[in-house]
Parts: C-alpha cells; sequence; structure tokens
C-alpha cells in the first residue's frame, strides 16, 4: 500500500519536474568540456614554519609543488604529516541551485535553469559576469570552500569529467561540486561521485583515497525542490508523511553510499524557509509568507534531524554538522535590521511583483545588493550566503546540530 503511494508520489514528482522545467541531474549530468583551478591550504595550519601563500602575487601551484619540496628538504614537516594538519583535504558538494556553481552551464536543452545572463555575477570579484551561480558574486558552496581555507567551491564535475587525468587531479586536491540546479533528493547525483571514485581509487590505489575522503567534507544540500515539486501538486495533507519517508529513505542512501566509499564528515545544509521566498509570496494576494509550504520544510527538517541522529551511531566514524537554514532565516526576517537587511521579501534582481519574475537583463536593480537577503525570487544574495556560513561554521549554537562546521572540520575522521 505505502510502496504503491510511494510509486505514485514519485512518478508525480518527476512528471512534475519535467513539466516545471526543474531539471533533473540524473538525465542530464552527462555532457561535458574542461577547466581546472587548483587551491592552497596552508594559511591554515599553525606553526611559523609552514610555507604560505600569504603574500601577495604568489602563484598558488607552482608555491603548492614548492610546498612539498621545502617539507622534504627541510626535514622538519613532513607532506604527510603536514596533510594530517590541514583542516579539510578536499570538499565535495552535492545540492541544488543554491549550492551550484556551473555544472547546469554545461547541460543541453532550453529549459535548463542557468544563470548565463546579467545580471548574475554583477559583483563577483575579478568578473562581474555570469558564472554558473544564481548569485550576484559567490554562493553557500563558495563560503563553505573559502571559510574551510579554500579560494572558493570546488569545480563542477562537468567542467572536468571530458579528462580522466583532470578530473582525478582535482578530486584529489580540492575536490569536485556534483550540485545541479534543479537537483532534489530523488535524484541522485551519488553516481556521478562513484564515477570519480572509480577513477580516483584506480589511479592512486584504494588507501590513499580512503584516507584523503575521511579527512574531506561533504557538503549536501537537498529538498528545497522536492519540496517546492510536492506543493505546486497541493497534496492531500494524508499523503505528505509518505513523501517525507521517500525523501528520508533516499537522502539516507545517499549517505550510506558516500560512506561505504569513504566518506566521514558531513556537512548538512536543511531545506530553508521555502515559504517565504519571493517566488512562494507573490502566489498570496497579500505577498504573505506561505505556512503551508513553512510547514511541509519544517516538517522534512525535522525528519532528517532524525535521521541523522539515527544514521551516525550505526555508521563508525561518521561525523556530521546540520545546519539550520530555516531557522537562521526566521531569525533574520524577525530583525532583518540587525542583520544589515532593509528588505527580506523580494529580489534585488527580479521582474514583476517582489521581483518574483526572474532575473535578467531587463530587471531593474535595488539599490544596495547586500541589503537585500533574496538576490532573485529563490537565491540569498551573496551577502545573506555569507553570513549564514559564516553562523554554520562557528556562530551561535543554535544553528548547528550537534557540532558547528568548524568542530566538523577539525574532528578527526575515523576510517
Ligand atoms: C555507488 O557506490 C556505492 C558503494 O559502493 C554503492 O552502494 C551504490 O550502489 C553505488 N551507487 C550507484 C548509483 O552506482
Amino acid at each position: 500500500m505505502v510502496s504503491e503511494l510511494a510509486v505514485k508520489i514519485l512518478a508525480l514528482s518527476l512528471v512534475l519536474g519535467a513539466v516545471a522545467g526543474s531539471i533533473r541531474p540524473s538525465k542530464l549530468l552527462r555532457q561535458v568540456p574542461a577547466a581546472i583551478f587548483v587551491l592552497g591550504n596552508n594559511n591554515y595550519l599553525p606553526g611559523k614554519n609552514i610555507p604560505r601563500a600569504d603574500q601577495p602575487y604568489y602563484d598558488f601551484s607552482f608555491f603548492r609543488k614548492k610546498n612539498l619540496m621545502l617539507g622534504v628538504v627541510a626535514g622538519n614537516i613532513r607532506p604527510s604529516k603536514m596533510l594530517q594538519q590541514v583542516p579539510a583535504a578536499a570538499i565535495y558538494v552535492f545540492g541544488d541551485s543554491t549550492l551550484d556553481v556551473g555544472n547546469n552551464n554545461y547541460l543541453p536543452g532550453k529549459n535548463v535553469p542557468r544563470p548565463d545572463r546579467p545580471f548574475y555575477g554583477i559583483d563577483m570579484p575579478g568578473s562581474g559576469k555570469p558564472n554558473g551561480r544564481f548569485s550576484n558574486g559567490y554562493n553557500t558552496a563558495d563560503f563553505v570552500a573559502k571559510i574551510m581555507g579554500f579560494m572558493s567551491s570546488p569545480p563542477p564535475y562537468l567542467s572536468l569529467a571530458p579528462s580522466s587525468d583532470n578530473l582525478v587531479l582535482t578530486a584529489m586536491d580540492t575536490g569536485v561540486s556534483y550540485a545541479s540546479s534543479g537537483a532534489g533528493i530523488l535524484d541522485s547525483t551519488v553516481q556521478y561521485f562513484n564515477a570519480t571514485w572509480s577513477k580516483m581509487v584506480a589511479s592512486k590505489g584504494f588507501g590513499a583515497v580512503s584516507t584523503l575522503l575521511s579527512r574531506s567534507v561533504f557538503l549536501i544540500g537537498l529538498g528545497g525542490n522536492d519540496l517546492s515539486a510536492f506543493a505546486n501538486t497541493q497534496q492531500a495533507q494524508s499523503d505528505v508523511a509518505a513523501f517525507y519517508r521517500i525523501l528520508i529513505s533516499n537522502y539516507k542512501a545517499t549517505i550510506t553510499d558516500l560512506y561505504t566509499m569513504g566518506a566521514r564528515k558531513y556537512a548538512v545544509i536543511n531545506v530553508g524557509l521555502s515559504g517565504c521566498l519571493p517566488v512562494a509570496r507573490v502566489l498570496d494576494p497579500t505577498g504573505a509568507c506561505s505556512t503551508t509550504r513553512n510547514k511541509l520544510a519544517a516538517g522534512f527538517n525535522d525528519a532528517l534531524r532524525s535521521l541523522l541522529a539515527g544514521l551516525a551511531p550505526r555508521l563508525p566514524g561518521l561525523v556530521y554538522s546540520l545546519a539550520d537554514s530555516y531557522g537562521i532565516m526566521v531569525d533574520i526576517f524577525a530583525d532583518p535590521q540587525a542583520s544589515g537587511f532593509t528588505d527580506v521579501s523580494s529580489a534585488c534582481c527580479g521582474t514583476g511583483r517582489l521581483g518574483a519574475g526572474g532575473c535578467s537583463p531587463t530587471s531593474t536593480l535595488c539599490a544596495n545588493h547586500g541589503q537585500h537577503y533574496f538576490w532573485d525570487g529563490i537565491h540569498p544574495s551573496q551577502r545573506a550566503a555569507s553570513l549564514r556560513v559564516q553562523a554554520f561554521y562557528d556562530g551561535p549554537a543554535m544553528y548547528t546540530t550537534p557540532i558547528n562546521f568548524k568542530q566538523l572540520v577539525f574532528a578527526s575522521g575515523t576510517q
């Protein structure tokens, strides 16, 4: 009975996804091109003998090689020892448009959600151009990576996949992003990590890969698209519990699959206050938040919290930090000015009422991008993303359970 319903809801949600143009990575994460960048970690290592690229004009790739050589020559700092102190060896990202840094730019089809036009990226340092993020600049994945010692989010999988060498090199060095706008819990992107993992193991060996992964952070932020697809169908309240069960069972499979391949440290971001997104508010004649959508998110978040609390003791060595995107939005929205926001209901870049109609070159921009919580009808502004990440990393304890991202990074990931 339950499984029949499950199948029905699953099918419905997939159809809706297609209809709404919300793109399914399982079908889409296939095409490819190439790009690469290299980063450094050592500014976070303690001790005056650790070489650091903390002067201007430093070439990071050169530095990294030099750094390892110095360690061997000097004899006092061995690379293996240094690596044990690197806070996060690499970061692997699984998520939707709040974390995507460009995978969708590689996907074909005109219905693929892609932030490939102005004014996306307008505040991106150095370029001011669209750069694969649904933001005016950096997004949440970038700020998580930055605060953990990287220059920005690891690069999108689809930019690396054409070359096995590039993919393995980057996967071992910084990690890889599998986040894709429109993705949900029901679209497993784990298969792309599986493909990466097999190549890593073939090239570097099982032991080296397991060690690296146990010291790496797995950043996961999923569920918003699944819940909004569900809400859009106006399912009866009685279906909600069954829907949660499907989502949680898929979430569990994602975590355990990653664990089987060596993942130990999970930074999980729950679903935000989805009823208060401009695209949800605009459905109400007065522009009020949708209580139904907020309750749907809150119920899912409860189930996610229970899942992680129940799973951790059964998977030895697993550590996690669950970040409360929902809670921090509740608090910021209750007193926007305390966080420097003058507007938490309408998009900075958008068209129509509340700017919910989409950010495009013809949109009117708000005067101060950082004073709007929302950059477009769905996604936080660069400043909002930065604030949340600071809170998740080492902010007030109420925004993370049971530990914060910083404690997660420094926890020992036992193999
Ligand atoms: C990925 O690998 C894990 C661990 O070996 C396995 O349990 C899972 O079924 C694989 N998933 C896919 C989609 O291939």
